[in-house]
């Protein structure tokens, strides 16, 4: 029976461009899992965008001398056409500066207000004479009350690392005109989350069982040492989402408060664009659907207490006051498969140090499936994981090229050789052929292998659905190399010579296993795999595509990356490829690379300075 799985992907800020560490922290894992359930024939809604407002856009914004909806818009553009290139197949790449999820945002605040989960209180906050504007933490520098340090930030000491209380700072200034700040007090919006502890603690122990430790334990550990206490939702601040209410016309809602709120207004988003705008309840409102998040360690608390704690808090209340109908409480999250940090070389990566790779810059050198690749071998699931130029080119050309790009390309070139172009058809010669059950004619050898091939469809599948990526990955190359046991023992380049008939059942058997290897690798190389899967005859292509649309709202225009679904979904099954049929021209998968590059890409990092 198909499923229901809603593949939420972090939203990345619109003020940095993405670098290998985001790319294996949550997009790419997202995409390998999105597209084995298509694979499966599940029902996917992929979505995510730019998250566009909060002080890290204004921050930049404000350095550059530009307006923030400048910077949103140039670093979006960007992040679509590095998802393209990539092959990360959301249904919908949108943003949070769009009338649809203002309005949702709004219905979410306004819900959780009627159901008694917000409060108002006043806060102290810097406030600048000199600006006439209360300051947000980022704003405010001075000394450390901690260690001392002489420009620690109002939200954060760079020194000690310590997350500080920007009203403790000793000496504060505004970082805008070096002016002296006063604390004034302010009144501010907060959730109550103390009021949904016990639901939140319920929430996490019923999944406690399958979720990674890291997640779990982290958000329990919290909790049980600090208890939970009500957050401010609202901030003064220019840029972002208007507070629905009279009077709130200089605050704005607080920027993690509507991001998370972006996966259920990008999915009602995407049913309205596809013309069904009632569909997003079959993710969303439907006690069957699963709901995966794919984000880095440094969104957890977020993921797995803020966010459940909105969802619970408005219960029934959004699906009646937005859709006017029937309300039903929204689905919680069903795992939060959050992932490690990468590093670049041993070091943090760092866009201020310029410590680190690139996407874009890394795909006008080399090709989205290596990259895949190698940031799934070494994908931080469960610790820290480093990026090391050597290893890449190693495992790029030893694993990648050698084990799998090869064992595809021989085997295909030595059918277009030797078979005029076709998968051999050994059955035409078996005796009694047209009598016989298919395959009679293969061989204990060929029966061993395909059976161990194909047992990767649940072998690899189990992994990737407990979303196991690197170890699915790892499964799937072990049968590779089975395979390329199977041809060394079998020898078809002798056999051709001695016995055509042998060598044909090899080569039969050979390609049917690679078939199957192309799908057990899709998820990880969708490139690749889709032009194998045409190398081997097949017409109609294993995936879907992406696209880029304009839409204009009352905000604007924004441009959203989109998916449209494959003509033939659910092919996570054996191969049944048929003897006879008419093979394409084979050429190579992937390049071998030369053991030089990696020391030209560290004289890269940091501009060649390190
Ligand atoms: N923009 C945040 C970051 O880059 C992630 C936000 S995920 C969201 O760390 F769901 F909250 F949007
Ligand atoms: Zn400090």
């Amino acid at each position: 029976m198909s499923k229901h799985i809603l593949v939420a992907v972090a939203w990345p800020y619109a003020n940095a461009e993405i670098h290998v560490g985001n790319i294996t922290g949550s997009y790419l894992p997202a995409d390998i899992f999105a597209r084995y359930q298509r694979l499966k024939g599940n029902q996917v809604l992929m979505v995510s965008g730019s998250d566009a407002h909060g002080t890290p856009i204004t921050v930049k914004s404000d350095a550059e001398g530009v307006g923030p909806e400048v910077v949103y818009h140039r670093y979006h553009a960007g992040f679509i056409e590095l998802f393209q290139k990539l092959g990360l197949q959301y249904d919908l790449f949108t943003s949070t500066h769009t009338e649809n999820h203002f309005k949702v945002s709004q219905a979410m605040f306004t819900a959780l207000k009627q159901r008694g989960y917000l409060y108002t209180e006043e806060q102290q906050q810097w406030y600048s004479a000199s600006l006439g504007k209360f300051l947000p933490d980022r704003y405010v520098e001075g000394t450390c009350y901690i260690c001392g340090f002489d420009s620690a930030r109002g939200d954060q000491c760079d020194n000690c690392g310590n997350v500080l209380d920007s009203t403790q700072l000793i000496n504060p200034r505004a970082k805008e005109d070096g002016s002296t700040p006063e604390l004034r007090n302010t009144t501010h919006y907060f959730l109550d989350l103390g009021k949904m502890e016990s639901q939140v603690v319920s929430f996490l122990e019923e999944r406690k069982s399958y979720w990674r430790p890291n997640v779990v334990n982290r958000s329990l550990g919290w909790i049980r040492s600090e208890g939970l206490r009500g957050r401010p939702i609202t901030r003064d601040l220019d840029w972002g989402i208007p507070v629905p209410e009279a009077g709130w016309d200089d605050k704005r809602l607080y920027v993690w408060f509507e991001a998370v709120i972006g996966y259920l207004s990008a999915a009602i988003e995407w049913a309205a664009l596809s013309g069904q705008p009632e569909a997003w309840h079959r993710w969303w409102t439907d006690p069957a659907a699963r709901a995966y998040y794919f984000i880095g360690k440094d969104n957890i608390d977020f993921h797995a207490i803020m966010w459940p704690a909105e969802l619970i808090g408005v219960a029934d209340e959004f699906a009646r006051t937005f859709e006017g109908a029937e309300g039903k409480p929204l689905t919680l999250p069903y795992d939060v498969p959050a992932n490690e940090f990468l590093n670049m070389e041993n070091r943090k990566i760092s866009g201020s140090r310029n410590w680190g790779v690139w996407g874009l810059d890394f795909l006008s050198r080399y090709d989205a499936d290596p990259l895949r690749y190698y940031l799934t071998v070494n994908m931080p699931e469960t610790s820290d994981a480093n990026w090391d130029w050597d290893d890449f080119v190693r495992r790029n050309n030893n694993e990648l090229v050698a084990t799998w790009g090869n064992l595809a390309n021989r085997v295909l070139s030595f059918a277009a050789k030797h078979w005029d172009g076709h998968v051999p058809n050994p059955s035409l010669r078996a005796v009694g052929a047209q009598h016989a059950a298919p395959n009679a004619f293969l061989r204990p050898q060929d029966r061993e292998l395909l059976a161990s091939v194909e047992a990767g469809f649940d072998s690899v599948g189990q992994l990737l659905e407990s979303v196991k990526l690197r170890a699915a990955l790892g499964e799937a190359m072990r049968l590779a190399a089975e395979v390329n046991r199977y041809l060394d023992e079998q020898a078809p380049w002798t056999q051709v010579k001695t016995d055509k008939d042998a060598a044909a059942i090899t080569i039969y058997t050979a390609l049917r296993a690679i078939d199957n290897l192309k799908l057990l690798l899709a998820p990880f190389l969708p490139h690749s795999a889709e032009a194998l899967h045409s190398m081997l005859g097949y017409h109609a292509p294993l995936f879907g595509e992406q696209y880029t649309e304009g839409i204009t709202d009352s905000l604007g225009e924004h441009q959203a990356l989109r998916y449209r679904a494959a003509a033939i979904p659910g092919r996570w099954r054996p191969s049944a490829l048929e003897g006879g049929r008419q093979l394409r021209q084979p050429g190579p998968l992937y390049k071998k690379l030369e053991p030089e590059i990696a020391e030209q890409e560290r004289a890269r990092l940091a501009g060649g300075a390190a």
